[in-house]
Order: C-alpha cells, then structure tokens, then sequence
C-alpha cells in the first residue's frame, strides 16, 4: 500500500512538473490564404513539437484591418492573446497602453541585438525593452506576370519604366486578356500607389511625402504624375475587381486569365504552393522604376502581459521559435519572404528571394530602403487609415479630379 501510494504521488509530481513546463498559446493573425496557411502550420507545428498547446485566432482579411479590431476589442475586455500579428508603429501605440509583456530575457538569452538588422530591432523595442518578435522581411514594390500570358501577347522582355509597362499592358488587353489582376481593398489599391509614387518620383519623394508626410511634396508635381500615372494603371483592370481578395487576383495570374499583378511577396507563397517555377512559369521583377529601391514589410508578433506560469513558458518559446533559424527558413520558403535573422542561409530559397535578400542589403547602403505605408511600417495608424481611404477614393471614382486627388490626399496626411 505505501509504495503504491508513494508511486502515486511520484507519478503526480511528474505531470505536475511536464504541465507547468507546458501551456497553451493563443496566436492572433491573419495568414489565411493558402500560402499563408501553410507557413502558419509550420509555427504550430514547431510549438506543438515542444509540448505546447496552440490555439488558433485567425481572422480573415489580408492586411489585417479585420484582426486589428478584434484585437482590440480582446485586449479592452483584458482578455489579450497570448500573441497577435502587429507590426511598425502600431506595436509603439499597444507597448504605451502598457499591456505588452518584456521579451528582454528571452532576447538576450538568444543574442537578439546581433541577429537583427538596427531597424529592425528598434520598431520591436518599447524603451528599450523587446516586446514583440520579428518574423520576416517582405518586399513590397514587386511586380509579378504570367510567363505564358506575356509571350501569348507578344510582350518581349519585362517592362523597366512604367512607358514600357503600358505598352506590355495595351499587348495583353490587345490578346483578349486582364492587364492587371487587382482586388477591392484600401491596402490593395496603396500597395499598387505606393509603388507608382515610388518609381515616378523616386525615394526622395517617397520619404518626404508619404513617410515624413511633407505637405510640399504631398502637393508637388511628383504627386500630380503619380496620381495621373496611378490612375491610368486602373484602366487596366478588370470591372469585377470590386471587393476581390488579394489572393484570388493572384489566382488569375497563376491561371493565365491576367498578366501582372502589383503586390508584395506574400504573393509568391500563392505562386510556391500551386506549384509555380519563378522564372519559368511566372517573373519577378521590381515594380516599374523601383528597381533601385526596396518598400520593406516586416510582419512581427507583439506579446500580451499574460498571468498564467504555463501560458507564459509558451509565450517565451513562441518568442524563441520566430527567432530560430528552423523557422525562419521552413516559415519564409513558404511565406515568400526572406528571413529577419541575419546571417542564415539562402540555399534552399529561389531566385525572387534572392534577389530580394540582395536589395534588402544593398539598398539599406545606398538610402534606397524605404518603409512600406500600404503595410503599416510608416506612420501612425490614425494617419495611415485617412491616407489609404482618399487614394481608394481616388482610385474607385474616375470623377474625382487629379487635383483635387492631391489636395484631398494632403488634407488626410494631416490627421493626427
Ligand atoms: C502582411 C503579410 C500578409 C499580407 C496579406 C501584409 O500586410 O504583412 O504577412 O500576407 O498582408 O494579408
């Protein structure tokens, strides 16, 4: 009788000490497509692997405007996430609520500050201390076209300068098809404006009109051509574009109905998991005149201040996984992005990740590394959403003036 009871209480010592080395953790995002998907599978997969319990919080909607009120409601009935996809200045803004957790130990435990690029490190820190984990890097001002489409419509080689675009895009439409794949969203029609500001006015406008929001180049006539140049793009989509997901306008280039689409690199993720070959099936290639620069997105987890012992070894692990070069390479083969950490290799990565790795380095050199405002890297949420609703208005009514567009856009970068 003793040494059963001594062997039951041996054995209830041993759970006990397993469940507080394990908990559960709740991860908020919105990687729903089918790329996105299956790179989310690969966290689970490595967090479950170390005992962990993961709960799904997916909430649909690319760009994560949808998660982003989610969260907040969560956070403001003090029932946070352990984890939620938040990144740029938007991880300041939840850090000053007070309600995120301090990674340092794990941080410095895993020589963070010399596995990350400074920029980088510093949008992950609140005062100095972590308080979210960097996932990737994703490049923003990309241009992608179906191979077969370009060669059925007689386009010889990749357009360089937006000239040369609307030339290829007059072939295309010539040949009976879709120009440019492109969904309904406000993030959608600034990720193709961003890139139009970009390769018609270069990084020096860009910087001062849509990072330091400068009412001078807001009103320039850099602002004018990129408007009357953004505009002329839309001709070029298809009238059903209304309301479509980012990722089944990517479904119309992998499926040869559509010839480009101007989306970041979350997009290869659609190419990768049907299949697709850069370079044989599909190109490429830096947004028109934008070969020389590089609109960063880098996705991030913030941490929420969580009270359970469990729950917080799992947050601690979350935090070590994104950071661990497994995950960084399995994550970002699959997400279409290339790694944060510094230093890993590149092998098993295709060439657009390359290339992408390449001028990550060589523009944060040459001052041509400029911080995506369509994904939240730039400016303060407030602004961002005011900018993004008056070029969508822009973009949906043919009506609205060119100049008027551009005082309609300044007015909105004032928003405080
Ligand atoms: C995120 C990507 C995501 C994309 C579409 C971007 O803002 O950074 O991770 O795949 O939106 O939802």
């Amino acid at each position: 009788m003793l040494k059963l009871s001594k062997l039951a209480t041996a054995v209830a010592l041993v759970v006990a000490g397993s469940a507080a080395m394990a908990g559960e953790v709740e991860v908020l995002h919105y990687w729903t497509s089918g790329g996105e998907a299956k790179s989310v599978a690969e966290l689970k997969k490595i967090m479950e692997g170390k005992g962990h319990t993961w709960k799904d919080f997916a909430v649909a909607g690319g760009g994560g405007d949808n998660a982003a009120t989610v969260l907040k409601s969560r956070v403001v009935s003090g029932n946070p996430p352990a984890a939620a996809q938040i990144k740029g200045p938007a991880i300041q803004e939840w850090a000053s609520e007070g309600v995120l957790g301090n990674l340092d130990a794990t941080a410095t435990a895993e020589k963070w500050d010399s596995l990350l690029p400074k920029v980088v490190a510093d949008v992950m820190k609140y005062k100095g201390n972590y308080v979210a984990a960097p996932v990737n890097v994703h490049r923003v001002n990309w241009m992608w076209a179906n191979a077969a489409v370009l060669k059925k419509a007689g386009v010889k080689g990749t357009p360089k300068t937006w000239p040369e675009f609307f030339a290829a895009a007059d072939l295309v439409k010539k040949a009976g098809l879709i120009a440019v794949a492109h969904g309904g969203q406000n993030w959608q029609d600034f990720t193709t404006f961003e890139s139009v500001a970009l390769g018609v006015g270069g990084t020096k406008f860009y910087n001062d009109a849509l990072v330091k929001l400068d009412q001078k180049a807001l009103t320039s006539d850099a602002m004018v051509k990129t408007l009357e140049t953004f505009r002329k793009v839309k001709s070029y989509t298809d009238a059903a574009a209304p309301g479509r997901d980012w990722n089944l306008a990517t479904a119309m280039v992998i499926q040869e109905k559509a010839a480009f689409q101007f989306m970041g690199d979350w997009a290869k993720g659609e190419f990768s998991a049907a299949g697709k070959v850069p370079g044989k099936d599909y190109i490429c290639a830096a947004a028109p005149g934008t070969d020389k620069a590089y609109t960063f997105n880098v996705d991030s987890f913030a941490m929420f201040k969580l009270k359970d012992a469990g729950a917080q070894k799992a947050q601690a692990d979350l935090a070590a996984s994104i950071m661990g070069t497994q995950f960084q390479e399995v994550f970002n083969l699959n997400k279409g992005s290339i790694p944060v950490r510094l230093n890993m290799d590149m092998a098993k990565f295709d060439d657009c990740a390359k290339l992408s790795a390449k001028d990550f380095v060589d523009t944060a050199k040459s001052g041509g590394l400029v911080p995506s405002v369509a994904h939240g890297m730039a400016i303060k949420p407030a602004a961002e959403g005011a900018i993004k609703d008056a070029v969508s208005q822009f973009w949906n009514d043919d009506k609205i003036s060119v100049a008027d567009g551009v005082k309609n856009i300044a007015k909105a970068a004032a928003t405080k």
